[in-house]
């Protein structure tokens, strides 16, 4: 058999570079409480990879809220939750790297292969800033610029096709089941790195600090 070339890795952000996961439940939290609507963290798997408004809705229908308020203000509640996230994620530093992302970077970066971070997060940049990992970065793909948050493929997509590249040369590296359908949609392979049992799809479902280029190309089947 033919073998393929691995050419880009693309990966999530949120949950897999960091865990700013916990942030922006913190700061969903914070909302659902003053709106008196329930939400818990299994509630808040839902969530993962979905975009802010989406990610709104989710919870007041949680609170059969959803017809509660007017659009204005739902963008209101969204603007609120991310000003509470955009305060919680200034603490972020170089040390809340996960484990085995920085290694498996540099070996990248060291074989030459592309690195593309794929988040739906509007807050991505500033983020990837406070980690001091810009520079391993070939793309950032914009989120505001994308129509389809995941499980839609376009953001994997975008930084697929920012290379030119064929969908059987990339790899995505997701911690949400949201992450890993969108993944799969755009006809890649999916390396999950997230709780188990979200991670039921993933075709390699592994820990961060188990990332490898060596474990990548053996599981795909790549060269
Ligand atoms: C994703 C997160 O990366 O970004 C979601 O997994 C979040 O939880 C989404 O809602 C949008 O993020 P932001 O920062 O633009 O509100
Ligand atoms: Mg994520």
């Amino acid at each position: 058999m033919e073998k393929n070339k691995l050419k880009t890795v693309i990966f999530d952000l949120d949950g897999v570079v960091t865990d700013s996961a916990k942030y922006h439940y913190l700061a969903w939290k914070e909302l659902a409480d003053e709106l008196k609507i329930p939400f818990d963290e299994e509630y808040n798997e839902k969530l993962k990879g979905v975009s802010r408004m989406e990610s709104l809705e989710l919870i007041l229908e949680n609170g059969q809220a959803c017809d509660k308020y007017t659009p204005e203000e739902k963008e209101e509640l969204a603007f609120r939750k991310n000003e509470n996230y955009k305060e919680l994620i200034k603490q972020i530093t170089p040390e809340d790297i996960l484990p085995g992302i920085l290694p498996f970077l540099k070996e990248l970066k060291e074989a030459d292969i592309r690195i593309a971070l794929a988040s739906v997060s509007k807050n991505a940049p500033f983020i990837v800033h406070q980690l001091e990992i810009e520079d391993y970065f070939d793309y950032i793909a914009d989120a505001a610029s994308v129509p389809n948050a995941k499980p839609f493929p376009d953001i994997f997509l975008a930084a697929r096709d920012e290379f030119g590249f064929d969908s059987s040369e990339c790899v995505g590296v997701e911690d949400a089941k949201t992450g890993i359908e969108a993944i799969h949609r755009a006809g890649m392979k999916a390396v999950g790195v997230g709780t188990p049992d979200q991670m039921t799809e993933a075709d390699l479902l592994i820990t961060t600090d188990q990332l490898s280029l060596s474990g990548v190309l053996e599981a795909f089947q790549m060269r």
